[in-house]
This record gives structure tokens, C-alpha cells and sequence, in this order.
């Protein structure tokens, strides 16, 4: 099994997106036994919340649902889990090499560097307008199938 997880800062808007986005890929491409998906903050302010209402709205337009999603606070011991750890901006990815076991390194990318853009990174939607998330929405999709390209030369 291939384990996967999206990390933003509170993990009720970008990382639960991205890991609705992204399961949404892999059931459809009949992937499932293959590869889990998780997702984590790197703050402990939201433990326990579901996603954003905002978040879980913009996801239900297009197809995705969000609503099961959980948040929890990453910690070193994912490194260990995870194969791909995916921090979705500059501070999330500077947190997360902090938290990194020496040697593990090479666990951690920035989800962007999966998309085809320049653009590296996905911009916190939290205290903007609704088409924010629908921004976040579309990069993540754009990431997510360069992600599972990946996976599949890779792993699988
Ligand atoms: P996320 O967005 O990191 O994409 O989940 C945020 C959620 C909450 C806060 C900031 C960003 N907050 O300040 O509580």
C-alpha cells in the first residue's frame, strides 16, 4: 500500500480537499487497494473538526464529498506511515522539515511540484471569499493527477 498525506496548516480547508480530490482519483481509476490518503495540520487549532463549510460546499459542486473528513495535528510518526508527505505551502513545508526524523527527507514535497505550473503554492483560502476554495479546488486537481503519475512510475 502507497500512503499518501496532504498537510496545510489547520486542516479543515486544503489538506482535506486535497484528500477528497485525490481518493476521488484513485476509486475511480479502481485504485483503492493500492493507495491511502490522509490528511493533517501542522497546528493542533482545529483537532477534531470537520472541514470548513466552505470547503465542503465547493467540494460538493464539483462531485467531491468532504463531510467524513477529520482534523488532526501531523506529527514525526507520519513520516514513518507515509511515503508522500504533501505540504500545500512554503510554511506548512518549513514545519514539516522541523518535525522530519533525520533520514526521512525525502518523504516530504510540495504538493505543487506535482502540478505542471510555476506556482508553488496553494494559497490559503481561510480568510478570503468562497471562490478561494474553488481556486484551491483547481490546482489541487491539476497536482493530483501528476501525483498519481508519479505513484504509478514509482510503486506501482
Ligand atoms: P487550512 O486553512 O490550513 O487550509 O486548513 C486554515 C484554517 C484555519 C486557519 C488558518 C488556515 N486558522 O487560522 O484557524
Amino acid at each position: 500500500m502507497v500512503k499518501v498525506l496532504f498537510v496545510c496548516l489547520g486542516n479543515i480547508c486544503r489538506s482535506p480537499s486535497a484528500e477528497g480530490v485525490f481518493r476521488h482519483m484513485v476509486d475511480r481509476e479502481g485504485l483503492a487497494d493500492h493507495i491511502g490518503t490522509d490528511s493533517a495540520g501542522t497546528s493542533s487549532w482545529h483537532i477534531g473538526e470537520a472541514p470548513d463549510s466552505r470547503a465542503r460546499e465547493a467540494a460538493h459542486r464539483r462531485g467531491y464529498s468532504i463531510d467524513d473528513l477529520r482534523a488532526r495535528q501531523v506529527a514525526a510518526e507520519d513520516f514513518h506511515r507515509f511515503d508522500y508527505v504533501l505540504a500545500m505551502d512554503d510554511q506548512n513545508h518549513a514545519n514539516l522539515d522541523r518535525l522530519c526524523p533525520p533520514g526521512r527527507e525525502d518523504r516530504l514535497h510540495m504538493l505543487m511540484d506535482f502540478a505542471d505550473t510555476s506556482v508553488r503554492e496553494v494559497p490559503d483560502p481561510y480568510y478570503g471569499g468562497p471562490q478561494g476554495f474553488d481556486t484551491v479546488l483547481t490546482m489541487i486537481e491539476e497536482a493530483s493527477a501528476g501525483l498519481l503519475a508519479d505513484i504509478r512510475a514509482r510503486h506501482l
